[in-house]
């Protein structure tokens, strides 16, 4: 049998996709050079979007066309699916056993656990997830519901990982998890189940909460800057990690990152917005000044740092002068690239259930297009144009 694994979503996803790939080796299969090839084909979806999941709707639609000529079996797994698991009342699973009825297996990803190993086709660089799920319940966002809460990878586990891949002659690392500088907050509230060495380190550590100063309060210990320190110390050329939240950016991290002259220093800080009542609605945990302040902590300690961010335009109720505050915090940061995105309601979250969607589309559609030529207009112009079929121009990436 040949397969075909089409993914889409975060790097998590990506990370999934590797040790799914791995299990299908296992089972004898075979990759199929193109997704047309194979009669086995794996869908890692993400719905972090409403256009994220209605591409996943798609993909199975079509291949349900092509299965009505020949053999083709279609497996569902990544958010979507989990999301449909872990809701009690059954009633998302119904429903995309409706929508859906030419997916045969509806894989769920707590089964893609952190103990399948990973298929690797890069062999220079490489993602390791160090933590699955998320505690923030951001308003406006599903991952929680569809990772789960948040649970972090035996440390020892992860330390062997990245052992083997020095080893193995790799060259770059990329840690991974949803909120990956809160690594470990559940191992150091957990009595059993937890593996002699990451005891060991606790208790040497003695760790208590960590005191974010930027924040100016207590927030859970992490063992973060213990394993991005001993990841460093390993020998890679350059170890990053995604995606870190400014709450849990503590001085222990960034004395780390500031020690490691291989640690990346272009860093994912999630902004969201600038607007200090927007933030609280999405329930970020930070105002602008906090975040700036974070900011300009990060450029003193670090030289030569690059940011990188996450934005949400047209979340509920965003007013012109909050948006506005936005692209002013933009401009204080000076930003590399920001992903920036069109809020889109999303199912069980607090947003979805008690804040209506009021911002019309071609409003958020120009506030993306503001930040994207503050932003990231600099790259584009750089890029190549070419011609397409029909004549047009298209910008060729
Ligand atoms: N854990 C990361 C983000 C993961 S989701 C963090 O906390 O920053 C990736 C990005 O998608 C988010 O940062 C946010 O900018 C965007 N996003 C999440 N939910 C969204 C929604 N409902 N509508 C639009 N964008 C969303
Ligand atoms: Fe979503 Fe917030 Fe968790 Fe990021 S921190 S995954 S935006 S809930
Ligand atoms: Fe998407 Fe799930 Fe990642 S919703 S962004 S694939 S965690």
């Amino acid at each position: 049998m040949k397969y075909f694994i089409k993914t889409f979503g975060c790097q998590q996803n990506w990370a999934d996709s590797e040790r799914i790939a791995r299990q299908l080796h296992r089972r004898a299969m075979r990759p199929a050079k193109e997704l047309s090839d194979a009669d086995y084909v794996v869908i890692n979806t993400c719905m972090i979007r409403k256009s994220a999941e209605n591409r996943a709707y798609g993909l199975v639609n079509n291949l349900s066309q092509v299965k009505q000529r020949r053999p083709l079996k279609i497996i569902l797994t990544g958010c979507l699916v989990g999301l449909a698991y872990k809701d009690k009342s059954g009633r998302y699973l119904r429903r995309l056993r409706t929508i859906l009825p030419a997916v045969d297996e509806f894989l769920p990803i707590e089964e893609v656990g952190f103990d399948w190993a990973p298929l690797r086709t890069d062999a220079v660089h490489a993602w390791v997830p160090i933590s699955q799920g998320c505690n923030n319940f951001c308003t406006y966002c599903v991952v929680p519901f569809t990772r789960g809460r948040e649970i972090s990878r035996p440390f020892e586990q992860i330390v062997a990982e990245c052992r083997q891949l020095i080893a193995a002659g790799y060259q770059k690392v990329t840690l991974l998890g949803q909120n990956v500088n809160s690594y470990g907050s559940d191992l150091v509230g957990q009595k059993t189940n937890q593996t002699n060495r990451t005891e060991a380190l606790i208790r040497a550590r003695h760790l208590k909460p960590v005191y974010v100063k930027h924040l100016g309060r207590l927030r859970i210990p992490t063992l973060f800057p213990f394993l991005l320190d001993e990841v460093a110390r390993m020998g890679f050329a350059e170890v990053n990690f995604l995606s870190s939240n400014p709450c849990d950016f503590s001085d222990e991290l960034i004395a780390v990152i500031a020690r490691h002259p291989n640690i990346g220093r272009t860093i994912h800080l999630p902004l969201q917005s600038g607007d200090d009542r927007m933030l609280k609605k999405m329930n970020r945990w930070y105002t602008t000044k906090q975040y700036l302040r974070l900011v300009a902590k990060l450029k003193r300690q670090i030289p030569g740092l690059k940011l990188t961010t996450d934005i949400i335009v047209g979340f509920c109720g965003e007013t012109e002068a909050q948006f506005n505050q936005t692209v002013s915090v933009c401009k204080t940061v000076g930003f590399a690239k920001a992903y920036v995105s069109m809020y889109s309601p999303r199912p069980a979250t607090a947003a979805q259930r008690v804040m209506p969607d009021d911002i019309p589309h071609p409003v958020k559609k120009r506030r993306w297009q503001i930040l994207e030529d503050l932003i990231n207009q600099p790259q584009l112009k750089k890029r190549k144009k070419t011609s397409n079929q029909d004549g047009s121009a298209i910008i060729s990436l």
